[in-house]
């Protein structure tokens, strides 16, 4: 067995370089483009910082996607707006591969256009990396990586992969729900990238901010919640983490007199020390192309299929987009924020007093 990873950034480079050091680094090929693809295949080594330790992983890295003509099995973990291009590049040479998608960004209609659905398994994990310096990468948050089919004729595929990444040492397990948990997770960074428009702490200067929640999270929840329902989308929990509901009832909660203080001050206390950082925000601050339109966008999509409106998630998409066509590291105001929701005519979802400044 041979495996691949195409897109070795962050998450590619982590997964690929845990499975070297199982599989051996002849048997893992990583291939992806850049300062940080040019240095690793230069140096043979990837430099990962995990729970306070440096550890130096030797890897097999290419440039060129032919080389994925060698392998069984490919991690898939380009963004999901360079996939058309990524798929393009490679699939001539994936042969009989199976193809695990990474990806927080939805778009399964790309995949299913150029690979038979038997060989499509869907993935998301709960682990959070960062690429602090060419060929360096930081582990933030160790998590579970969770695979499915993304189509019924994918079980078989999906199984096998996950035996070889578990195998591998990875924290992956096999889910026949991998769907809903993946579109739980899409509607979570849904509401929390509208924190990154103002470069706010989502929990902090997010949820607790009473004005914030009440224009902004509590009508996106409802307007993801309604979407998913008139597409006949369930929404399952992230084993161990969260939940749409779950995050829906925390807004409620916040808005409770002595139960809401609490919870507010707990919330604030672990999420100052340890706040969010979502790739939308990374990506903003490094002037680079985000997933909103695989984000937001994917919720329109479904929308617009399901004859649903979606307001809020167009407001998302076209405002990332003003954003990407400034210079890299604006933003807006969390209240210019606050007030274009207002202006999209959402009324207030949450009962309570009158707003005040939090
Ligand atoms: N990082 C995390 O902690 C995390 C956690 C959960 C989920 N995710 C999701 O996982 C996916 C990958 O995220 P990431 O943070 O690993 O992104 P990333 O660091 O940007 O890695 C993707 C890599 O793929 C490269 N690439 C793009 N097109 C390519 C092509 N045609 N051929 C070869 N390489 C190509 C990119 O190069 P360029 O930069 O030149 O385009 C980049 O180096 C995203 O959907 C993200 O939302 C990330």
């Amino acid at each position: 067995m041979k495996i691949g990873v195409l897109g070795a950034g962050a998450v590619g480079s982590f997964l690929g370089g845990l499975l070297a050091l199982r599989y051996g680094p002849e048997n893992v090929i990583l291939v992806g483009r850049g300062a940080h693809a040019e240095t690793v295949r230069t140096r043979g080594y990837l430099v990962l910082s995990a729970r306070g330790k440096v550890h130096k992983i030797p890897v097999r890295f290419e440039l060129d996607p032919r080389n994925l003509a060698e392998t069984n099995l490919v991690i898939f973990c380009v963004k999901s707006h360079a996939t058309a291009e990524a798929l393009h590049q490679a699939q001539p040479y994936l042969q009989n591969a199976t193809l695990v998608v990474i990806q927080n960004g939805i778009c399964d209609y790309l995949f299913s256009e150029r690979i038979p659905q038997d060989r499509l398994v869907a993935g998301t994990t709960a682990i959070n990396v960062a690429i602090t310096a060419p060929g360096e990468l930081a582990l933030q948050l160790d998590g579970f990586t969770m695979l499915g089919p993304m189509f019924p004729q994918a079980v078989q595929a999906a199984r096998a992969a996950t035996d070889v990444l578990a195998g591998g040492g990875l924290r992956a397990f096999f889910t026949p729900e991998i769907h809903g948990i993946r579109y739980t997770k899409l509607g979570i960074n849904a509401v929390g990238y509208v924190s990154c428009l103002s470069a706010s702490n989502f929990i902090s200067e997010g949820l607790l901010c009473r004005e914030w929640r009440r224009r902004i999270a509590i009508p996106l929840l409802q307007e993801i919640l309604g979407v998913y329902q008139a597409a006949g989308i369930q929404p399952r929990p992230i084993p161990g983490r969260s939940s749409l509901t779950g995050l829906a009832r925390v807004c409620r909660t916040l808005d409770l007199p002595v139960i809401g203080n609490f919870l507010g001050w707990g919330l604030r206390r672990l999420f100052d020390r340890r706040p969010i950082i979502f790739s939308l925000y990374q990506d903003l601050l490094a002037g680079k192309k985000t997933e909103v339109d695989y984000i937001h966008g994917e919720i329109v999509r479904l929308a617009k299929l399901a004859n649903q409106p979606a307001p809020l998630c167009e407001l998302v998409i076209n405002l990332v987009h003003e954003l990407e066509k400034k210079p890299p590291g604006t933003f807006f105001t969390r209240e210019e924020v606050i007030d274009r929701f207002s202006a999209a005519g959402v009324a207030p979802l949450s009962g309570g007093p009158a707003p005040r400044k939090e």
